[in-house]
Parts: C-alpha cells; sequence; structure tokens
C-alpha cells in the first residue's frame, strides 16, 4: 500500500515537472517574456534621451546588451504552429514574409552593435546611434506585430 503511494507521488512530480518544463519552453511565453525584457531595458535611455535623466553610458551599455542578446535568440521563437494563442503580439507576417522579418531583426542586431561599438560617452554623441536602434524598433513593429492598444 504505502509502496502504491509512494509511486503515486512519484509520478505526479513527475507529471508536474513535464508541465513546468512544457511552459518554460513555449515559445509564445518566451518571446514575449524577451520583448518585455527589452521593454525595460529602453525605458532608462527613453528617459535620458528625453533629458528627464542624467546620460549614463554603464547603463546605456547594459540596455544594449540585452537588445543584443534578445536579437540573437528571438528569431528561433516563431515555429510553425505558434502564429497564435496566448494573446500572442506577433503577426502573421512573420510567417508569411519570414525573409523580411530575419531582415528587420537583422537591421536591430547590426544597429545596436554599432551603437555598442561607438561607445558614446555624452548624450548629444549617443543620439545618433540610439535613435538608429530605436527606429529599428519600430521597423519590426511597423511590419511584424500587432498592437492592441
Ligand atoms: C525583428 C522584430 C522586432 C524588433 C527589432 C523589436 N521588436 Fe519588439 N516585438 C516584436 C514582436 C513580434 C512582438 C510581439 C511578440 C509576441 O507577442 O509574441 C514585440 C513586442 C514588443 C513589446 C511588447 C512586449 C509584450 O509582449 O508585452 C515591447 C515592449 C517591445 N516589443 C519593445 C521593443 C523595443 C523597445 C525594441 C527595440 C529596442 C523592439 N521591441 C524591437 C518584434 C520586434
Amino acid at each position: 500500500m504505502l509502496k502504491t503511494i509512494g509511486a503515486f507521488a512519484l509520478s505526479l512530480c513527475l507529471l508536474a515537472g513535464l508541465t513546468a518544463a512544457n511552459a518554460a519552453g513555449d515559445p509564445i511565453e518566451k518571446r514575449h517574456e524577451l520583448m518585455e525584457d527589452v521593454g525595460e531595458a529602453a525605458k532608462p535611455i527613453g528617459l535620458m534621451m528625453r533629458g528627464d535623466s542624467d546620460y549614463d553610458w554603464d547603463v546605456v551599455l547594459t540596455s544594449l546588451k540585452t537588445f543584443d542578446s534578445v536579437s540573437h535568440e528571438f528569431g528561433d521563437l516563431f515555429p510553425e504552429g505558434s502564429e497564435t494563442g496566448g494573446n500572442t503580439e506577433a503577426a502573421p507576417a512573420i510567417w508569411t514574409d519570414r525573409e523580411g522579418f530575419d531582415e528587420a531583426l537583422a537591421m536591430w542586431r547590426e544597429a545596436t552593435g554599432e551603437a555598442i561599438a561607438a561607445e558614446p560617452q555624452t548624450l548629444d554623441a549617443a543620439r545618433p546611434s540610439l535613435g538608429g536602434v530605436f527606429k529599428t524598433c519600430k521597423n519590426c513593429h511597423d511590419g511584424y506585430r500587432i498592437e492592441d492598444e
């Protein structure tokens, strides 16, 4: 009897573990989380560009590194079958125009790389490259994100 209960408890644990693993591997959830990180990382830069906080290259660099790492992961999170569900804001164009989407992703990665390499130490010096990065955010959102506002 005890043995049966033990086995039952064990299988429940395994089941719970599997469910957790599935949730962590859900591409819709994952890409949403990554873009939320990107949004959070963009905030301090936005404040600096509006003059609402002092320019701080270290903070900018941390945000740019987040953009860079997400830009390398993001493209893998749109497998067939993840077009809808989970309140995704991914537009159907990602699947119908994959080339264009990959290009928008590459433009973002490049602009981010350029901004990192420039190491601008003042806001005026940073404006062109940071502006260039944000343009690539908008460029991709315009074509590949459904915004429900
Ligand atoms: C290559 C395309 C692409 C680029 C570049 C891109 N995004 Fe996104 N973004 C998306 C897509 C697609 C979604 C919707 C994701 C989903 O719901 O699956 C999204 C969603 C978001 C969201 C909403 C997050 C959420 O789901 O709650 C924010 C905030 C965001 N992006 C900010 C940014 C910022 C800031 C940048 C640039 C620094 C950026 N994005 C660059 C494609 C892109």
